[in-house]
């Protein structure tokens, strides 16, 4: 058992969208959440930039003496998984493209047509394809870079014909022409446009990257007994610029109003 908090980050608000996953299945788990708002999107930046920002988000977090770093950001994982894992040995790290690669493997048979949506540097970075094929040699996967849909979801352009319109503008052709019929949200900011895209392409199967985050989360924590004893968690969430986007937005995510969360400004000396 271990009562200390679990720290989360993710460059902006995306990673908040597996903590109601985690509050649901570890109700007595704190979190301590960072989100680099003032540096978002990361999928625009080179690897290198990325990794410098993580490992800074890293030390902040380990300072907060969490028990175990989260990367909830799919950008982060394949860019910087092993030189957070490299810089802090003795916090396990747990990135969400091996989790989400696994159930796709387990879900998807051959013959089906898996689509993964993500941003640039983690397209590019190839992890996903890796991963995957790794598991399952013969499974058909095309990725897309859809660098516009992180900028849209910061700003809660979300509920509009804007994000449809952006969505359409990455995914028909991507869909038409691979036949894609799975789409992996190869970036936690996107369960968030969940509803637009089943709205858009009916009959998709979707695999969330928030989600399998959580239940590996939940492995993790269980097979090192990291545990916490059961008791009211309390968390806090923390931002590089805190506007009334990201207040807003955290609200709708985990369905609750701002003034029973605790919220707070913290930049890194950037
Ligand atoms: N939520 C991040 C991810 O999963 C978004 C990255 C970005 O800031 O572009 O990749």
């Amino acid at each position: 058992m271990d009562p200390r908090p679990i720290g989360f980050f993710d460059s902006g608000i995306g990673g908040v969208t597996s903590i109601p996953y985690i509050m649901r299945m570890l109700p007595s788990e704190s979190i301590i959440f960072y989100g680099d708002t003032a540096r978002t999107p990361y999928g625009s930046q080179s690897p290198e930039t990325i990794r410098q920002f993580s490992l800074q988000i890293g030390d902040f977090l380990a300072g907060e003496d969490v028990k175990m770093l989260v990367i909830a950001c799919n950008t982060v994982s394949a860019n910087a998984l092993d030189v957070l894992r490299e810089a802090f040995p003795d916090i396990p790290v747990v990135g969400c493209i091996n989790p989400t690669a696994r159930e796709v493997v387990k879900l998807c048979s051959h013959g089906e047509r898996i689509g993964i949506m993500a941003t640039r540097a983690t397209v590019n970075a190839g992890t996903y394809a890796e991963k995957i094929h790794s598991l399952a040699p013969d499974l058909y996967l095309k990725q897309v870079a859809c660098p516009a849909i992180v900028p849209l979801v910061e700003e809660g352009i979300v509920d509009h014909e804007i994000m449809d319109l952006t969505l359409r503008y990455y995914l028909d052709d991507f869909i038409a022409e691979n036949r894609i019929d799975t789409l992996v949200l190869g970036c936690t900011h996107y369960p968030l446009i969940a509803p637009n895209l089943q709205r858009l392409y009916p009959g998709i199967r979707i695999i969330s990257s928030a989600q399998e985050l959580a239940t590996a989360v939940k492995m993790e924590l269980t097979d090192r007994d990291l545990l916490a004893p059961e008791r009211e968690a309390k968390s806090r969430f923390y931002a590089s610029d805190l506007s009334d986007n990201f207040v807003r937005m955290i609200e709708r995510i985990l369905g609750r109003d701002a003034d029973e969360l605790e919220i707070y400004f913290k930049n890194l000396d950037i």
